[in-house]
């Protein structure tokens, strides 16, 4: 079984805890996000942050509607680069070597980067001087997220100025991602709150353009507001990532997408009736977003979790016993794939690939011990 070949084997042989996916269902979240993408007014920029895992990312690119694709991090973009022509870094190069690994990237493909800060757009623009680049620039404006960002309106704008005068940068446009508003229960209150944060990201792009600055990409969205950022005049591209497999946190949404990978784990203990224990645990998932919910197992729900164990309340007469196989449902997409080195990709029970997550971790890290 190699990565994206046919094999013949079976679910059962897989060593557990292990991650699969249901290929069937994850590209049917593909198909739809792409749909709706293809119907404007926006195009689609999959965050890779989510999986990682370039054979995914291949698939929402051929999926269509795609700009290119979102990473969070410099070591993600390295393996991005392989994929496509348009890497956006959501989020700002600071630190020993990062700038200079963008730099280096600006010659194998073109990179975008966010920059909030007179620092940071210094840094950046001082590397790709130093490596004969130019990088291009979103000027990161906090549309009520309270992380990174300079406000919108007058100050984004004077830092697109900024960005425009600067050489080896190039200014691109605008982000401002409303996380602070994907995972609102409440699809009215979402869909207020995310027009009322957008309304101020489009008006400094507005104020941008009759300043004479270049605002070609308004960036913005994730898969909770795919569908309101998504539709509002102004936006170029939203770059929702969890959609691709989803996870239980936006399973309470009204969103369209599937539960699409899982961690698979095998009962090593049945200690009474009302209980058995898996061999997965915080280090196979996180529970950031609570405990994972159970599969095709009425009843059961996880009660604790422990380093390799996750132990589970069953319903009276549940007939699970030591040796089956458990299918966990994260709740928290991007952390729980981030523990794990590989994807088993599933058609029905049957194996057919075995795909590498292969910007987990901190991979820049690997080559120093
Ligand atoms: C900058 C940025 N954009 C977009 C997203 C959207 O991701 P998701 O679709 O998983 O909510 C995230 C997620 O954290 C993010 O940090």
């Amino acid at each position: 079984m190699r990565d994206g070949s046919p094999g013949s084997a079976d679910v059962a042989g897989i060593p557990t805890p292990a991650l699969v996916v249901d290929v069937a269902a994850m590209e049917r979240n593909i198909g739809r996000m792409a749909a709706y993408c293809a119907a404007g007014p926006c195009r689609l920029r999959p965050h890779f942050k989510a999986h990682k895992t370039p054979e995914i990312a291949r698939r929402q690119l051929a999926g269509g509607s795609c700009t290119g694709l979102t990473c969070a991090t410099v070591s993600e973009a390295e393996v991005a680069a392989d994929l496509c022509r348009d890497i956006l870094i959501a989020n700002e190069p600071v630190g020993p070597g990062k700038c200079e690994r963008v730099a280096a990237l600006a010659h194998r493909v073109p990179i975008t980067v966010a920059v909030d800060s007179a620092a940071g757009l210094d840094a950046i623009a001082a590397a790709a001087r130093r490596a004969g680049v130019t990088v291009s620039v979103l000027v990161d404006v906090n549309v009520g997220q309270m992380r990174c960002g300079v406000e919108p309106g007058g100050d984004a704008v004077r830092l697109a100025r900024q960005v425009a005068s600067a050489e080896g940068v190039t200014l691109r446009g605008l982000m401002g991602y409303e996380g602070h508003l994907v995972g609102l229960p409440d699809r009215a209150e979402r869909e207020a709150r995310t027009r009322l944060a957008m309304a101020g990201l489009v008006e400094t792009a507005h104020v941008c353009r009759a300043d004479g600055l270049l605002c070609d990409v308004v960036s913005a969205g994730g898969t909770g507001t795919y569908d309101i950022t998504g539709g509002i005049d102004g936006i170029t591209e939203i770059q929702a990532g969890s959609y691709v497999l989803m996870d239980t946190d936006y399973g309470r949404l009204d969103v369209p997408f599937e539960q699409a990978f899982w961690v698979l784990g095998t009962v090593i203990s049945r200690p009474d009736p009302g209980r058995c224990v898996a061999d997965c645990g915080h280090k196979s998932m996180t529970k950031d977003h609570g405990y994972p919910a159970v599969r095709d197992l009425d009843g059961a729900t996880v009660v604790s979790l422990n380093d390799e164990h996750a132990t589970i309340s069953v319903p009276p007469g549940c007939r699970i016993r030591i040796g089956d196989r458990v299918y966990l449902q994260p709740s928290h997409t991007d952390p729980t794939i981030n523990l794990h080195d590989v994807f088993y990709a599933l058609d029905g029970t049957r194996v057919i690939g075995v795909w590498p997550i292969a910007a987990r971790g901190y991979p820049e890290h690997r080559g120093s011990a």
